[in-house]
C-alpha cells in the first residue's frame, strides 16, 4: 500500500497527518465557479449512473465518465479568501518541505499573501495553459484559462540549494490532447501532477493531498515512488477516485482506503521508527513581515 485516501474534510480527517511536500488543487473563487457553471450553481451530478459509465485509461491514469455530464459544471463549492487563509494555517505547520497550490488568477494573490505570512519563500505564480480549454469569461477583457501554481518553499539551505524547475507548464511533446484532459470538472491532468511531484519532492517523501478530487495527485505521487496522503469530502467524489485508483493499480497504488486516526498514528509511528524525512523538521519559528519577497 503506498497510499491512503480519506473520506471527509481535511479538517476532520488529516488533522494527524504530516507531510514533505503539500499539493493541492483546491476550489477555486466564485468568479471561476459561476463562469464555468454558466453563472449558475449546479446539484452534484457525480450519480451512481456516472459511476457505472467509469472508464480508466490503464496506460495513462486518466478516467472518463462516458456519457456523463461530468465536463460541463463544478458541482463543489467555491472558496472564499477566509477558506485559502484557514487551509494555509491548517497545512503550514504540517508541511515540512514544499507547498503548491493550483488556483485561479482571483485567488493566487491570497494565497501568495497567505503563505508568505508563514515565513515561506513564495515564487511568482507558474502558469499551467490547457491546450484547447474553452474559453471560460467573456465580454471583460482578454480570455483566460490558465491555472496559477503558486509555490512556496521553507527559508532553509535544503531548499534554498533545490535545483532548478520549471517556470511554467504546457502539455509535454508526444502526448496527445485526450491524455491532457482532466478527469473530473477543475480537475488537472495526470501529467501534470506527475512533473509537479517530481519537481517538489524526493523519492519516499509523502505528499498529500488535502482536496483530492479524483486522486490525481495521490495517484501522480503513488507512480512517483511517494507516499500518497489524500482526502476528498464529496462521498460520491471520494467512490470515483476509490475506483480510479483501484483501477490503476497495475500504474503503482495497490489500494485506497478510508483509515481512522489510529490507523494513522501507526503508520506516522511506524515512519518515525524507520528514519525522519531527509527534510528534517517541520518548519518552526516566528513567521516573517507580511508580504515579504526576499530570498531565501
Ligand atoms: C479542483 S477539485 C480537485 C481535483 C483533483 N485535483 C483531480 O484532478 O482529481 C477540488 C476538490 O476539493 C474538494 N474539497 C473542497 N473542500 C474540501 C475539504 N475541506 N476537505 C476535503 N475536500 C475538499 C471538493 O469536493 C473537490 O472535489
Amino acid at each position: 500500500m503506498r497510499g491512503v485516501l480519506r473520506c471527509g474534510r481535511y479538517q476532520d480527517t488529516l488533522a494527524e497527518t504530516t507531510c514533505d511536500l503539500l499539493c493541492v488543487d483546491a476550489p477555486y473563487s466564485s468568479r471561476t465557479h459561476s463562469g464555468h457553471n454558466g453563472g449558475a450553481a449546479k446539484a452534484n451530478r457525480c450519480t451512481a449512473e456516472d459511476e457505472k459509465r467509469l472508464r480508466v485509461d490503464k496506460r495513462t491514469g486518466s478516467v472518463y465518465a462516458v456519457g456523463a455530464n461530468r465536463r460541463q459544471s463544478i458541482d463543489y463549492a467555491a472558496w472564499s479568501p477566509g477558506d485559502v487563509q484557514e487551509f494555509v494555517d491548517f497545512w503550514h505547520p504540517k508541511t515540512r518541505g514544499w507547498f503548491v497550490a493550483m488556483t485561479d488568477h482571483v485567488l493566487a494573490p491570497v494565497w501568495a499573501e497567505a503563505l508568505s505570512r508563514t515565513g515561506r519563500y513564495v515564487f511568482s505564480p507558474l502558469a499551467f495553459i490547457a491546450p484547447g480549454s474553452r474559453v471560460r469569461m467573456t465580454g471583460d477583457g482578454p480570455a483566460q484559462w490558465a491555472c496559477w501554481l503558486v509555490v512556496a518553499r521553507p527559508r532553509t539551505p535544503l531548499f534554498v540549494r533545490w535545483g532548478a524547475l520549471p517556470g511554467g507548464y504546457t502539455l509535454p511533446k508526444g502526448l496527445g490532447r485526450a491524455e491532457s484532459k482532466p478527469c473530473m470538472p477543475g480537475g488537472k491532468p495526470l501529467w501534470l501532477l506527475r512533473e509537479v511531484v517530481k519537481g517538489y519532492s524526493r523519492p519516499g517523501d509523502t505528499v498529500c493531498d488535502p482536496c483530492a478530487g479524483m486522486g490525481t495527485a495521490l495517484l501522480a505521487a503513488s507512480l512517483e515512488g511517494r507516499l500518497a496522503i489524500g482526502s476528498e469530502m464529496s462521498p460520491a467524489t471520494f467512490a470515483l477516485a476509490q475506483a480510479r485508483i483501484t483501477e490503476s493499480s497495475g500504474v503503482g497504488l495497490d489500494t485506497v482506503s478510508e483509515l481512522t486516526h489510529d490507523d494513522l498514528q501507526d503508520r506516522q509511528q511506524h515512519r518515525a521508527s524507520v528514519g525522519s524525512s531527509p527534510h528534517g523538521q517541520l518548519p518552526v519559528g516566528p513567521a516573517p513581515r507580511a508580504g515579504t519577497q526576499q530570498r531565501p
